[in-house]
């Protein structure tokens, strides 16, 4: 490469240096659509002033107490799941304790988020019920660490069983006849610290228990068993799970990892040094090691892919806005989270033969949300953009792409700035994502598409500042436009990338 050239603390190494080649179509692996799913955890104002409002607001338009905009919004982006209740919330979660009349719900206080007293307003026929407003499915996050295994067994037959039992019976009572069926399960969160602070030897034959009455002989209701998963790099955390949990019990296994830059030093959400955006970028990149060494890890006990890697918690964690409750983890969401998004979900894209679930923390007011809310008010987040373009990845087939990038380099550290991932969709369309993280350089990119097409167009995410952000008085200064930086000739493509920005292109 070129020598590089250093711009207000960035330098980039030659441009020609972008080359990213398109590989045929792999009819076999899709892109699942639950990479896009999302998370709605008890935590701040997620769930109440977030989702909901209260069936007696007559302020905020709403449908049995959730916001009707919310839902609108969130119907754009097509989630295809979205997990509850939690995150540490999940357990200390007693699910009966949200059913049934709510005057009569007692309360409980939410120790890990704020101390605030939860009221239980919001309970599990409102969460299911909200799902099918929504069209997504619910991916129900389990009470391990603080529950019983009763208590879990109870939940399932409750909202999944269809004729006469006991749990049954009580969901018929409390207004709802038919069950609402849901798949997809977690078996506690972050065993490893808030979820109970276990070994991974315990808590793996704690999941056997917990698993193994959450179904019958054959699973014949076909839940989707999820393992609360490794801390970030913990690999001795999913080789232990592989190895000590029957492959019949489980159907997959979490990851969490947050675009962090220091726990104890996590830095502000808007007003980031080029240094502390480089840093996150950083934390942003590290996934793709993370997905890379813990699939190598299943391949080892699953060859066959049968269990699936389950991100369900990422995201970029700053400090919270000034003036918020330290515990309500409320941050703004600039370029640099748009960023975050386009990298992170380019990288599940290419791994989508293992990653088949992930989800963003968190939907609304909560970490890198999707949405922002104030009373009344309501704000699309850039992080919402790039979930809208990049929807048309959802269950296409995978295009394997290579990507040899210019470097981002800052105090003798390097990261590739351009990332790509390629999709081909059931109408015969091709769709190809690519962000350019660089602040400050354009990157030319040539495209070696395989085969031969005849048109190009495109949406473009970016802004006249990487630390822009929408506020909810200017709610539309981060907004995708329509692109017009993309040359075809034939099989060949160059495509000019703005500094921070993300480009999709669909090929026909
Ligand atoms: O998303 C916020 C918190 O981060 C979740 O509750 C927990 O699982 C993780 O540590």
């Amino acid at each position: 490469m070129a020598a590089a050239i250093t711009v207000v603390g960035f330098s980039a190494a030659a441009q020609e240096a972008n080359l990213v080649k398109l590989s045929p179509a792999r009819s076999d692996v899709q892109i699942s659509r639950h990479i896009y799913g999302h998370f709605a955890e008890h935590l701040g104002r997620c769930i109440y002033d977030g989702f909901y409002v209260g069936e007696g607001n007559a302020e905020i338009p709403h449908t049995d107490g959730v916001r009707n905009d919310v839902v609108e919004a969130l119907k754009q982006l097509s989630i295809p799941n979205l997990r509850w209740p939690g995150g540490c919330f999940a357990d200390t979660y007693h699910w009966k304790d949200g059913i049934g009349p709510k005057d009569q719900r007692p309360t409980i206080v939410n120790t890990w988020w704020g101390g605030v007293t939860e009221d239980n307003s919001f309970g599990t026929h409102d969460f299911l019920n909200m799902c099918e407003l929504l069209g997504t499915e619910p991916y129900l996050a389990g009470n391990v660490a603080s529950g019983e295994v009763q208590e879990l067994a109870d939940w399932v037959q409750y909202v999944n069983h269809a004729g006469r039992s006991p749990m049954a019976d009580l969901r018929q009572k409390n207004g709802r006849e038919e069950p609402w069926k849901v798949k997809y399960w977690g078996v506690g969160n972050e065993a490893w610290g808030c979820g109970g602070n276990m070994t991974p030897e315990y808590y793996a034959d704690v999941y056997r228990r917990y698993a193994t009455f959450m179904s019958d002989w054959n699973n014949s209701g076909g839940v989707f068993r999820i393992a609360s998963g490794a801390n970030s790099s913990d690999y001795h955390w999913t080789e232990t799970l592989m190895k000590n949990i029957p492959h019949l019990l489980l159907e997959g296994v979490a990851l969490h990892h947050y675009a962090v830059i220091d726990w104890s030093n996590k830095g502000p959400s808007t007003t980031y040094s080029d240094k502390q955006y480089f840093q996150t970028m950083k934390s942003a990149w590290k996934m793709e090691e993370l997905v890379t060494r813990h699939t190598a890890i299943m391949d080892k006990y699953d060859p066959e892919k049968n269990v699936a890697l389950v991100v369900d918690e990422w995201g970029g964690w700053y400090d919270v806005e000034p003036g918020t409750n330290p515990g309500f983890l409320y941050q703004q969401n600039t370029m640099r989270d748009a960023m975050i998004a386009g990298v992170t979900l380019n990288i599940f894209n290419n791994h989508a033969e293992r990653v088949r679930m992930a989800n963003l923390a968190q939907t609304i007011n909560v970490l890198q949300a999707v949405i922002l809310t104030d009373g009344d008010k309501m704000v699309l987040t850039p992080t919402f953009h790039v979930m809208e373009m990049y929807k048309v990845h959802q269950d296409a087939a995978l295009i394997p792409v290579s990507v040899q990038s210019a470097n981002l380099t800052m105090d003798g550290e390097e990261l590739p700035a351009v990332s790509a991932s390629a999709s081909a969709d059931s109408l015969g369309n091709t769709h190809v994502s690519l962000v350019n993280i660089h602040p400050t350089d354009k990157q030319e990119i040539r495209v070696d598409l395989g085969k031969a097409y005849r048109s190009v167009e495109g949406r473009l995410l970016t802004a006249g500042d990487l630390r822009a952000y929408n506020s909810f008085d200017a709610p539309e200064t981060v907004v995708p436009t329509g692109y017009q930086g993309a040359r075809l000739r034939e099989n060949q493509l160059t495509v000019s990338l703005p500094p921070f920005s993300v480009v999709v292109l669909k090929l026909r």
